[in-house]
């Protein structure tokens, strides 16, 4: 099968500005409050990465493994969560980092998932917000870039695991998403 063509949607140095802000958002809003960030695995690892570097606060980190998709573009309609958490979350302030929110389906279970372990707050920070096939009325605290639509790639987000580790984000040209879920 051919590879699709991409096209640019989000240059390195936006994406480095931009997560410096939100970032810098972040370190002001809990200040001095300890604050554990839980990422979502696997297509959170650049950003979170990026983001807990610029942050100017000291962080616990942990990590759960969400997936939603099969080898496409799209959705299985499911979402399997695997948690691994060593933290304990009880009476913490939780930041949730996630790629994208897309039908809002993985975080909303993600956040009732975690939500059990009571912490004292629960936050999500999304690298991209798409709003066009949401499904819910979940609303992420923080958002690094929105968009309207379209498959993104790049920057840990993948296309049937394929482009992950590109610098950048790029919309899948002839994508299908548009029909799916
Ligand atoms: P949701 O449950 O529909 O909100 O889906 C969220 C998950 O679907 C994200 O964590 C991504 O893994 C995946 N996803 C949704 N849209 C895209 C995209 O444009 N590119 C890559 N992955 C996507
Ligand atoms: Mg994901």
């Amino acid at each position: 099968m051919p590879l699709p063509e991409l096209s640019p949607v989000l240059s390195e140095a936006e994406i480095k500005n931009r997560v410096s802000a939100l970032a810098r958002q972040i370190s002001a809003d809990y200040q001095d409050e300890p604050l554990v960030v839980i990422g979502v695995l696997k297509g959170a690892f650049v950003f979170m990465a990026d983001l807990v570097r610029s942050l100017t606060i000291p962080v616990e980190i942990d990590f759960i493994k969400a997936s939603s998709y099969g080898t496409s573009d799209t959705s299985s309609g499911e979402v399997r969560l695997s948690e691994a958490l060593e933290t304990d979350l009880k009476d913490r302030h939780v930041l949730i980092v996630e790629d994208i929110l897309d039908t809002g389906q993985t975080i909303e279970r993600l956040t009732a998932s975690i939500a059990r372990y009571r912490p004292r707050s629960i936050r999500v920070c999304v690298c991209i917000d798409k709003k066009e096939r949401r499904k819910t009325d979940f609303e992420a605290d923080y958002i690094c870039f929105s968009v309207d639509k379209g498959f993104l790639v790049g920057y840990g987000l993948d296309y049937a695991e394929q482009y992950r580790y590109l610098p950048a984000i790029f919309a899948l040209k002839n994508s299908t998403s548009e029909e799916a879920k």
